[in-house]
This record gives C-alpha cells, structure tokens and sequence, in this order.
C-alpha cells in the first residue's frame, strides 16, 4: 500500500472546487419535510416557547403558511393537529372536520402541489395523552388500531397524500394499508414510523402539541433506546404490513438505526430531527455558544451520510434559504 508522502489526502482539500467535486453526501430541499402545528381556537399564530420560531398555527393561516414553504421549495409538510377537545378515545382525530381535515382541506385548495404528510397518532386528541385508549391502566392495542385506521382514513379523504403513523402500536400498519385499500386509496402511500424510541428529545414537540401523557410513560409502546436489533425487527414488520417508508426517530442519537435500516432494506428512510434536537440547537445559538447555520448542516449531512433519504426538520425553511446561498 502506497502512502506518505506519496499519498497526501490534503490534495483534495485544497480549495471548494475539489471538496465539492470528491463530496460523497448532499443535502438539497427536497429531501427535507417541514412540520406543522395546526391549533383549533386561536386567531393568531402562537410561537412555542421552547421552540423558538415555530408556531402553532389557527386554520385560517395555514394556507399562506404552506405557500410560503412551497416557494422554498420545500416539497412536504406533515401536519400536526391541536383540538379544543379532548375525550378518552380522541373523537376529534377522526372527526370529519376535525383540526387536520380542515387544515388539510385548506392547503389542497391553497397551495395544492405541496404534499401533505399527516401524523396518525391519538396523543394530541385523548384526555389522557396516551397513543390509544386505556383498559385497566394500560393502552390496549387491539382496540386502538380502529381508531388509528378511521383517523387514517378520514385524513385521505380530506386529501392528504401520505399518511404517517406514530403510534407504535403493533399491526397498525396492516390495519391502516387495509383500511385505505378497502375504501378506494390504494395509491396513498403509508409512512411508517417503524423505529420510534421513547426519548426525552421529544420535550418541547409535548408543549407544541400539548399531548403529555397524564398518567405513566410512552414505554409500554415507544421502544427503549438500547435497542438496535428490535429496532430492524419493527422495520421488517412494518415492511411486512405494506410501509411505502419506514422512518427512524429521534435522528441524531440514532444515527446506527438508521445506518442499519440503510443496510437492511430498500425502502426509502425517512429520519425524524425531532423538537429537542431542533431546541438543543437553538438554545446554543442563542447564547452564541454555537455556530447555528454551520450546526445545523453538519447535523443534516450526518443523518443524510448515516443512510436517510429524506429528513423531516424544523429547520427545513433555514435550510432552504441556507442551501439557496451555497
Ligand atoms: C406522536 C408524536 C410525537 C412526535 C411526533 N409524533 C410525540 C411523542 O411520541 O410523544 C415527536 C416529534 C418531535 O419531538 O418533534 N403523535
């Protein structure tokens, strides 16, 4: 093997024309997917304390919102919806006019090339803050996957293109693929979050979202964060069940899962830089302890260099414009 001073790795570094020509990973806007908070029963957009400029957003804003996302040229948004009411088995996540329906319903007729990607998860709608309804203390599985389909369903209908859910429990995919053949949607494609840790990094998306869990924890369904083979096992089920994409999350301490997903199987990986990555970031940079531009693309390019296709971030709208100056 040849080597110094033969080989000198430095030759290649020498000036932006020769890294970018040898760069192995891009970024480009449109993988990135830009979540949004949809809030019933507000008249302005409210900014999220620890999530310095993201907002929760009324349904009337939703439209311009997502217009100006789209001239980014962002090509995806996953929405997020925040009811006035909440009842112990979240009737107002499958309701026809529920929050994300008629955010949904707006978008489509406001900014109608922007995909819209919606969370299916119970959380933000029941009482109780669980990810399915309770039977004797514990979220019973069997029970919600009904709920999770009509919620599924009821936001194909209101025309999202891609639904996406995050609630961990076991045959909801199958139950969901099932649920939109059945009824005439089987073009829509599911985003499974196949790898979902229970992780203190979802914090401030809990104040977002206002969906804390009123009693115990997420563990009993989100998996524990030691766990890599688990992790695959998820992800060969969910392939199993009919996911289009399977997803990691959070990203940046989970950067070997999404690496072994890339290893284990085609599907498109989706990675999920979730709110206490994005505030992590943002404290430091308000403090001016951190470059944020630079942090924030390093961290990008890492989750895009560990195997993920595409990244749904916060910082998608910064990093359009950042990219947009490259
Ligand atoms: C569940 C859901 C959560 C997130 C996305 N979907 C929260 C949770 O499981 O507690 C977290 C996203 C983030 O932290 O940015 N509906």
């Amino acid at each position: 093997m040849t080597s110094f001073p033969t080989v000198r790795m430095r030759r290649m570094r020498q000036n932006e024309k020769l890294r970018s020509l040898v760069r192995e990973t891009r970024l480009s806007v449109e993988q990135l997917i830009y979540p949004l908070f949809i809030a019933e029963g507000i008249q302005e957009p409210r900014e999220i304390t620890s999530m310095p400029g993201i907002m929760q957003w009324p349904v009337e804003h939703v439209g311009r919102e997502v217009e100006r996302i789209a001239k980014l040229g962002i090509p995806a948004v996953l929405l997020f919806g925040i009811p006035s009411e909440k009842d112990e088995v979240g009737s107002q996540a499958y309701a026809t006019q529920g929050i994300v329906q008629q955010a949904i319903q707006r978008i489509k007729a406001e900014s109608p090339d922007t995909l819209v990607i919606t969370d299916v998860c119970l959380c933000e709608y029941t009482s109780h803050g669980h990810c399915g309804v309770i039977r004797n203390g514990d979220v019973h599985n069997d029970e919600s996957l009904g709920l999770l389909s009509r919620m599924a369903l009821s936001h194909v209908e209101a025309g999202a293109d891609i639904v996406a859910p995050s609630d961990m429990m076991d045959g909801r995919i199958g139950t969901i693929r099932h649920a939109l053949d059945e009824h005439g949607f089987s073009q829509t494609p599911v985003m499974a979050y196949s790898a979902k840790f229970a992780s203190g990094f979802y914090g401030p998306f809990r104040e977002a979202a206002d969906s804390t869990p009123q009693f115990g924890d997420r563990r009993s369904y989100q998996m524990d964060s030691a766990n890599a083979r688990e992790a695959l096992r998820e992800v060969e089920l969910d392939i199993a069940e009919g996911a289009d994409i399977v997803m990691v999350k959070p990203a940046m301490p989970y950067l070997d899962i999404i690496r072994q997903v890339r290893d284990y199987c085609d599907l498109p990986i989706a990675a999920y830089n979730v709110s206490g990555e994005f505030s992590m970031i943002k404290a430091a940079a308000q403090n001016g302890w951190i470059d944020e531009r630079r942090v924030v693309m390093e961290v990008l390019i890492g989750i895009r260099r560990a195997g993920a296709d595409m990244i749904i971030t916060y910082f998608a709208p910064d990093v359009a414009k950042w990219l947009k100056e490259e």
